[in-house]
């Protein structure tokens, strides 16, 4: 094996076997998943890299008991394989970064060196909680340390770990019982709580509580696929409403403003979270590029290999009131790129009911990209009463989806097209692309 900490650690746990083979794992799953709804998929994109491809890692500080004398030493990793409340030290990620393990040590012995309390997640006290790392293609990294509210961060020593100026750093409040490192109270200790990732050679902003992708490598190899697919279902009315696309869990606008820029028709976007959304409107106002590469290497030595700095541009949407629908263009200081793309800040189930029952959705294209829970009873109850005639759905847990939407879904729409993509390599999963059309309509018509 080549992680040390495979068997202790829930993650990659396919990591024993080779690549091919956990492709040959996976398709099979996905054949077998569809064999029921009389589906052949089509053969299962492999992830462009197979290690160091995730560009966020949650770390939880625990304490490790040092028996017979009962003293304990702080810990920070990950959750022990099926022990939700025992964290084991890592030392090193091969899925994250090359850099890894001196920064998690450093932290570590700041932890010590500061006699900070571990939070206790059994008896719900205690001060440190987790340590979040981001990282992008677009040269930076985003470090957010989350504490309850009941002790004081001694900054200035926390700051010293990440002595370089590309690296922002925040401080977020959890006071909830949950095992959630999400906070909405940050306090920025340095830098810009964003990072700029880099998507089929167009920068995407994302911020500290904005969704993205974690392996954006395969995630361009999904939205290409998904482009590609896109083109050959939306055609141009010669009558009537123009078809428009529907980016339904839209995230900071990838899929959204991917397409609207290459298909050249009106996008909108749903989004609950505020912090996706401003991050959706800037990605719409702003573009650039910048094929670079981020490893840790020598991080925590001082000694970075982080790119140049990149352009910067205001989040010029900030403090907007949220259940706008949120336009892209002629605001702040750059034209608008796409006057056509909006976005709104709404749950989907609320707005999805007279959202579908307009024309230019019923007869273009509308995009789901749901959580790992899956949609909300009431956005399938929608789909039902309007289905449009083309539904693209991306999966982040085919299996529940295939288990428990899909028979719904196939009264009214026809499997055209189901792909699996590796979003994960080392692990089980995988993401999928599904390309449904409604039963009643003919191929070809738009
Ligand atoms: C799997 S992500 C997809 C994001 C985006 N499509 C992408 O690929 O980057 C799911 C998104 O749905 C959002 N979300 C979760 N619950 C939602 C809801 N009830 N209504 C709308 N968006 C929701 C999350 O904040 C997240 O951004």
């Amino acid at each position: 094996m080549r992680c040390r900490h495979f068997g202790t650690c829930g993650g990659c746990s396919a990591q024993d076997r080779a690549y091919e083979l956990q492709l040959q794992a996976k398709q099979s799953e996905f054949e077998s998943l569809l064999g029921p709804l009389d589906v052949q998929p089509v053969a299962i994109a492999a992830s462009t890299d197979q290690w160091y491809y995730r560009n966020k890692i949650e770390l939880s500080f625990g304490a490790i008991v040092n028996s017979p004398q009962d003293q304990r030493s702080p810990a920070l990793g990950f959750k022990q394989k099926g022990k939700w409340w025992k964290v084991f030290d890592l030392e090193e990620c091969l899925i994250f970064d090359p850099g890894l393990g001196p920064v998690v040590r450093a932290v570590r012995q700041w932890v010590e060196r500061e006699n900070l309390a571990i939070y206790d997640n059994r008896r719900h006290q205690g001060f440190l909680r987790y340590l979040v790392m981001r990282k992008s293609t677009g040269g930076g990294l985003m470090v957010t340390i989350v504490t309850t509210s009941s002790g004081s961060l001694p900054k200035e020593s926390f700051e010293a770990i990440f002595d370089h100026p590309r690296a922002a750093l925040m401080w977020g409040i959890q006071d909830s019982s949950g095992d959630t490192a999400m906070t909405q109270r940050f306090e920025i200790l340095r830098g810009e709580p964003f990072l700029y990732e880099n998507l089929l050679g167009r920068r995407f902003r994302c911020g500290a509580n904005s969704f993205f992708q974690t392996n954006p490598r395969a995630f361009e190899l999904l939205l290409e696929d998904l482009a590609g697919q896109a083109s050959a279902v939306i055609e141009p009315s010669a009558s009537g409403p123009k078809p428009s696309i529907l980016d339904l869990y839209c995230g900071v606008g990838a899929i959204g403003i991917t397409l609207s820029e290459r298909l050249g028709v009106p996008v909108l976007g749903i989004e609950s979270s505020a912090s996706s959304i401003e991050d959706a409107v800037f990605n719409a106002e702003k573009r650039g590029s910048f094929p670079a590469s981020i490893n840790l290497k020598g991080f925590s030595a001082g000694e970075s290999p982080l790119n140049p700095v990149v352009e910067r541009g205001p989040a010029s949407t900030r403090g907007e009131p949220s259940g706008l629908v949120l336009g892209s263009g002629g605001k702040g200081d750059s034209p608008a790129l796409n006057p056509s793309i909006n976005f709104m800040l709404a749950k989907a189930e609320d707005v999805a009911g007279d959202l579908l029952s307009k024309p230019e959705y019923r007869d273009g294209l509308v995009i789901l990209d749901p959580p790992r829970s899956g949609l909300h009873p009431k956005v399938l109850e929608n789909l039902e009463k309007s289905p449009p005639k083309n539904l693209f759905y991306v999966c982040c847990n085919p299996k529940l989806a295939l288990q428990t939407e899909f028979p719904r879904l196939c009264q009214i729409y026809k499997i055209v097209r189901a792909k699996a993509f590796d979003f994960f390599p080392q692990t089980p999963h995988y993401e999928a692309l599904f390309v449904l059309r409604r039963r009643d309509s003919r191929p070809g018509s738009g």
